[in-house]
C-alpha cells in the first residue's frame, strides 16, 4: 500500500513546527518514525511542560498552603495559578469550583462517595451502555453499598446513545446522570445538552465524564450547564496522576466531603471538625502541585494554537484516517457515530488485536488494542476486543498513512 498523505492536512497549523515541540516524537521505534497513534490512552507533552515541572522542583518546590517562607508563597502562587488556569480552560465562573484530583477516575469516584452518602435503596443511578470502567464501577460500588439500582441506557450498533431511551429512563428516583462527554473506546460525542436539559426538567444532577472531550474540542462548563465535569491531565498534554473535578458551586457547597485529612479543615478537636472552604474541603493531603503546575503549562500551550483550531484540524485528520482504513480489505469500523472525534477503533478478519498492535509496533505505529477499560462495549458489538488508532493535534497525515502501510503488512503476514 502506498503512501499518500495529502499536503493539505494541516487545518491551518504548522504541524511540523509542533511536532518538533515534542521531543518524544523524534525518536525512533524498531528503527522507524514513530508514528503514536494511542492518545486516547495517554498524550505526549511539549518542551514547555517537561520545563515548568522540572523548573518548579528545580526552583519552587515546596508544600502550598502551609507555609510562610518563600518557597511555599512560589509554589502556592503557582498552584492556584494552574487553578485559574483551568477555570479559564473550561469556563467555570469561579476558581473554587475547579477540585484538582488524581485523574478522572478519581474526580468520579469523589462525585460517587460524596453524592453516596445522602443514597438509598430506592435510588436511581443512570448511566449508559459505552461508558469507561471509571464511570461504571465507582456507581456499581455505590449501589452495592447503598442498595440503589444501576441503571443503564442503551446504544445502538453505530455506537450511539439511543437518546429517546436515555430520556425516558429519567424519574424522579433518578439521583444522578453520569455519561461520557466522548466514548474512549468508540469516539463518539455524545448528545450532552440534551440529556443535561432533560434531566434538569426533574432536577437530576449531570456528572459528564470528559476525559476524552476535554482534549479535543473547547469546552465551555456554563454552556453545558453540568453539575460536574471531570477529566485527566495525562490527556492533555499534562503530566499523569492529575486530574480535575470541575464542580458547580452551590452543589459542592452542599455535599459532604469524601477523604479527611490535612488541608480540608479549618479546625480539629478531638469533639468537632469544621471544613474548609471550596474547593480545598476536597483536596484532603498535600496535592500534586508539580502535577498542577505542568497542566497549568499544558493548558498555555493547548490556548496557544487554540481548541477551535485543534477540533478543526482532527476533525479532517479522523476523516482521512477513516477513509484510508475503509480501503483495507476485512477491515471492520467499531464505532460509526455520526459525531465523533479522531478515535477509530477496528477489526481485521482472521487477525487478533494484540497481533496487530505487536506487528504495528514493529513498524514504529503505536496504537491501542484489547477491550479499552470499556468491556460492556466489547460485549456489545460481540468483539474480545479491538485495535484502535486515537489522534491528537499532533500527528500527521503521515502518521495514518504510516499506519495503513503497517496495516497493510500485517493482512499480509496473516493472510
Ligand atoms: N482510558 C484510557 C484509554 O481509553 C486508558 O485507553
Amino acid at each position: 500500500m502506498s503512501s499518500m498523505a495529502p499536503d493539505n492536512i494541516t487545518g491551518g497549523l504548522d504541524i511540523e513546527a509542533i511536532r518538533a515541540d515534542f521531543p518524544i516524537l523524534q525518536q525512533k521505534v524498531h528503527g522507524c518514525r514513530l508514528a503514536y497513534l494511542d492518545n486516547a490512552a495517554s498524550s505526549q507533552r511539549p518542551h514547555s511542560v517537561i520545563e515548568a515541572v522540572s523548573h518548579y522542583y528545580e526552583h519552587d518546590h515546596a508544600n502550598v498552603h502551609r507555609g510562610v517562607h518563600s518557597l511555599s508563597h512560589r509554589a502556592t502562587d503557582a498552584y492556584e495559578g494552574a487553578r485559574e488556569k483551568v477555570r479559564k480552560f473550561i469556563n467555570a465562573s469561579a476558581a473554587s469550583e475547579i477540585v484538582f484530583t488524581g485523574g478522572t477516575t478519581e474526580s468520579i469516584n469523589l462525585v460517587a462517595a460524596s453524592l453516596g452518602q445522602d443514597i438509598g435503596p430506592d435510588d436511581e443511578i443512570l448511566i449508559s451502555h459505552m461508558e469507561h470502567h471509571s464511570n461504571i464501577v465507582p456507581w456499581k460500588l455505590l449501589c452495592e453499598r447503598t442498595g440503589a439500582t444501576l441503571r443503564v441506557a442503551p446504544i445502538n450498533k453505530r455506537g450511539e446513545l439511543i437518546l429517546e431511551e436515555m430520556l425516558a429512563m429519567l424519574n424522579p428516583r433518578t439521583r444522578i446522570v453520569a455519561l461520557a462527554h466522548v466514548s474512549n473506546a468508540l469516539g463518539t460525542v455524545n448528545p450532552v445538552s440534551k440529556v443535561i436539559e432533560a434531566a434538569h426538567e426533574l432536577d437530576i444532577p449531570v456528572l459528564l465524564d470528559g476525559a476524552q472531550a476535554a482534549p479535543h474540542a473547547a469546552v465551555d462548563v456554563q454552556k453545558l450547564g453540568c453539575e460536574f465535569y471531570a477529566f485527566s491531565g495525562h490527556k492533555m498534554c499534562g503530566p499523569t496522576g492529575i486530574g480535575v473535578l470541575y464542580g458547580r458551586q452551590d452543589v459542592l457547597e452542599r455535599l459532604p466531603p469524601w477523604q479527611g485529612g490535612g488541608e480540608m479543615i479549618l479546625s480539629v478537636s478531638f469533639e468537632d471538625t469544621v471544613y474548609n472552604k471550596l474547593p480545598y474541603k476536597f483536596e484532603a493531603g498535600t496535592p500534586h502541585i508539580a502535577g498542577a503546575i505542568g497542566l497549568g503549562a499544558a493548558i498555555d500551550y493547548l490556548d496557544s494554537i487554540g481548541m477551535d483550531r485543534i477540533a478543526a484540524y482532527e476533525a479532517q485528520l479522523r476523516d482521512y484516517a477513516g477513509q484510508r482504513l475503509s480501503e483495507i480489505d476485512g477491515l471492520r469500523i467499531i464505532g460509526e457515530a455520526e459525531s465523533k472525534v479522531g478515535v477509530h477503533s477496528f477489526v481485521i478478519d482472521g487477525i487478533h488485536p494484540h497481533d496487530l498492535g505487536t506487528v504495528l509496533d514493529h513498524k514504529g505505529v503505536a496504537i491501542r488494542t484489547g477491550h479499552h477499560c470499556a468491556m460492556p462495549v466489547m460485549d456489545f458489538f460481540c468483539v474480545a476486543g479491538t485495535a484502535r488508532a486515537s489522534l491528537a493535534f499532533y500527528n500527521s497525515a503521515e502518521d495514518i498513512d504510516q499506519l495503513i502501510d503497517a496495516l497493510g503488512v500485517a493482512t499480509e503476514m496473516f493472510a
